[in-house]
């Protein structure tokens, strides 16, 4: 019988996931089907549950529900427990495997697809919201010189750190919580975009000296040229979106769930040329 799994969240129509994991279960030749279930805003365990009843294998969680899967898991892998968050669960008899993939997307998607190794480069990330906690784990376990957080209110930065405190022996010179007006005359290799603004098509105030020679812009939103990624064009460096983080999560949770590791380059690929 064909395997169910499905992304789960609110809103969840315009996911791209289904199509990812169609195209993984195609080339894989996995037998498994992948929908969408929307959940109501305070009807998450209930939908889960009942995906699950109904058979359901897995569930990938999306906005606004991935701490709220965090507590449904019964176990957690050392990911999502770093994170806070579950973005994969995994039901496995009368269990739920919590886990969470989106920081080995953003690591893979850097140095596998955009040739952009993170080990001994200074790394800005600005936000320290979910999407941040998700991140910094694989970031960290990569060996920057030094990661900086910068963020709008300056608290949530600092209590971001503290969390990490126990990873922060991975980057040389640690890991520094500052607010956006403490970042002229620093320069970065790697400038990640990690706040809610790109969706606004609000611009974080960045100086235009922030990016070093041959730096990278990244972007986690996905689909348009945001601000964040105009600005870097136009100040030297080089703007990725999160396209290839999205499709390479997706790649280790269908991993967790199937054991076989799909390749990611022709899928990035032809959702690019969808536009
Ligand atoms: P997510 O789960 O996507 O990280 P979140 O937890 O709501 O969402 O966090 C959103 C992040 O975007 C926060 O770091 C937020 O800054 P504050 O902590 O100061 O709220 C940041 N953010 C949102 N709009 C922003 C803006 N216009 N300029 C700068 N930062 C912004």
């Amino acid at each position: 019988m064909t395997d169910q799994y499905a992304v789960i969240g609110n809103p969840v129509e315009h996911s791209l996931s289904p199509e990812i994991h169609a195209a993984f279960a195609r080339a894989t030749g996995q037998d498994v089907a992948y929908g969408r279930v929307l959940a109501p805003l305070h009807g998450f365990r209930d939908a889960a549950f009942r995906f699950r009843d109904e058979g359901g294998r897995g569930l990938n969680v999306t906005l606004p529900f991935k701490q709220e899967a965090w507590k449904l898991a019964d176990s957690h892998s050392p990911g999502a427990l770093e994170a806070g968050a579950v973005n994969t669960l995994k039901f496995e008899g009368g269990r739920v495997a919590g886990d969470n993939t989106d920081g080995i997307g953003l690591t893979r998607d850097l140095m596998e697809n955009l040739g952009c190794p993170v080990r001994g480069r200074r790394v800005l990330v600005m936000g320290a919201g979910g999407a941040v906690y998700g991140v910094m784990g694989p970031l960290l376990r990569e060996l920057p010189e030094q990661i900086v957080v910068a963020n709008r209110t300056l608290d949530k930065a600092v209590a971001l750190v503290a969390h990490f405190e126990k990873l922060l022996k991975f980057a040389a010179r640690g890991v520094t919580a500052l607010p956006y007006g403490a970042l002229p005359g620093t320069r970065f290799d790697i400038v990640i975009n990690a706040t809610s603004a790109g969706l606004a098509d609000v611009m974080p105030p960045l100086p235009r000296d922030i990016f070093a020679p041959g730096a990278l812009a990244y972007e986690m939103v996905y689909g348009r040229r945001t601000l964040f990624m105009k600005f870097a064009a136009e100040y030297g460096a080089r703007a990725a979106d999160g396209l290839g983080m999205l499709v390479e999560q997706a790649a280790e949770s269908f991993f967790i769930w199937r054991g076989v590791r799909p390749a990611t380059r022709p899928v990035i690929d032809r959702l690019r040329r969808q536009g």
